[in-house]
């Protein structure tokens, strides 16, 4: 099998390629680096932007999985980060019905179901409250028209990502947030009371997720990748001070349309592609810490 994964130096692709180069399959990953961050690149990245993409680029591929995209939810109110991303994911679905490639998966969110009461299964209504969520129902919404216009055999499916960490994630997001406050002997900067809620995925288990939803015959239409319980923005705090061993909480004011708390129905998941065994919440920050340390360490970064 022939992969192309966009966004491929990114939190997910840079770990998505080298777990299916070793399962198999040939996988060319390609990424335009606007994201700046200290992560390794995986081996052979085509540094290219997926605007230039074209039918022809994907003779010979089996799946695409595209990834690529700028998922600040914040940075997202100012001008330019949906059009973005509207432009990537319509010029990537463009250009798959072009091409001969047989699947397209396309990386969406939980940010689509915004603010309703949990679990949230794949059936909910969209309720986009960011305009980094309404670019994702876009999206979702173009899967859905191309479906019914692609010929049988080739497919179109979508996948929504929960709140995925690891410690290769860059730190703009609240798990590493919190893990390089507590190394760097600063104060866990909580927003608002800390009471909104986040389903949390460690990344090894997104992975095994992604191989299995790749694996199987057929693509869902949408299928979560989440775990399936919530944790508090102010517990995951207290549990990185226990995995850190250290360190002190601060608050800072709410932020604007934050939602107040995130479930994901695995249902559907689970029914399709079967259980998979999850690293628990204090080990899996335990193993964060470590890492992020380490290399705060020998970027004369940690205190
Ligand atoms: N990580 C999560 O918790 C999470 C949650 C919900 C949804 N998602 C979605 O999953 C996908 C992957 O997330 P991630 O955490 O790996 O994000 P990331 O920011 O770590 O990686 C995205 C990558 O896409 C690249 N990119 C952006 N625009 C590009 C373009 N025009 N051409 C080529 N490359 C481009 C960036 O340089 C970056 O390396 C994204 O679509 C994101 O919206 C992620």
């Amino acid at each position: 099998m022939n992969i192309l994964i966009t966004g491929g130096a990114g939190f997910i692709g840079s770990a998505l390629t080298p777990a299916l180069r070793i399962a198999g399959p040939t996988v060319t990953t390609l990424d335009n680096l606007s994201v700046d961050s200290r992560r390794p690149r995986p081996a052979d990245l085509l540094v290219r932007d997926v605007r230039e993409l074209t039918a022809r680029d994907l003779d010979g591929i089996d799946t695409v999985v595209h990834l690529a995209a700028l998922k600040s939810v914040p940075a997202s109110f100012e001008v330019g980060n949906f059009e973005h991303n509207t432009a990537v994911d319509r010029h990537m679905i463009d250009t798959f019905v072009r091409s001969t490639a047989g699947r397209l998966l396309m990386a969406s969110s939980c940010e689509v179901y915004g603010e309703q009461t949990g679990p949230l299964a794949e059936s909910a209504p969209y309720a986009p409250r960011s305009p980094y969520a309404a670019g994702k129902v876009a999206t979702e919404q173009l899967v859905g028209v191309y479906r019914s216009l692609v010929e049988d055999g080739r497919q179109l499916g979508v996948v929504r990502f929960f709140n995925t960490f690891g410690p290769e994630e860059d730190p703009d997001a609240v798990v590493p947030a919190f893990l390089d406050a507590a190394a760097e002997g600063r104060p866990l900067t909580v927003d608002g009371d800390g009471r909104q809620a986040r389903d949390l995925t460690y990344i090894d288990d997104a992975i095994t997720m992604l191989t299995r939803i790749l694996g199987a015959p057929a693509l869902l239409p949408v299928v979560n990748c989440g775990s399936g319980t919530a944790v508090s923005v102010l517990d995951l705090a207290h549990a990185v001070l226990r995995a850190a061993g250290r360190g002190t909480i601060t608050h800072a004011p709410a932020r604007m349309n934050e939602i107040s708390s995130f479930t994901a129905d695995q249902s559907l998941f689970t029914r399709t592609y079967g259980h998979v065994d999850r690293m628990p919440l204090d080990k899996a920050l335990a193993v964060s810490f470590q890492t992020r340390a380490r290399s705060l360490t020998a970027a004369g970064l940690s205190r």
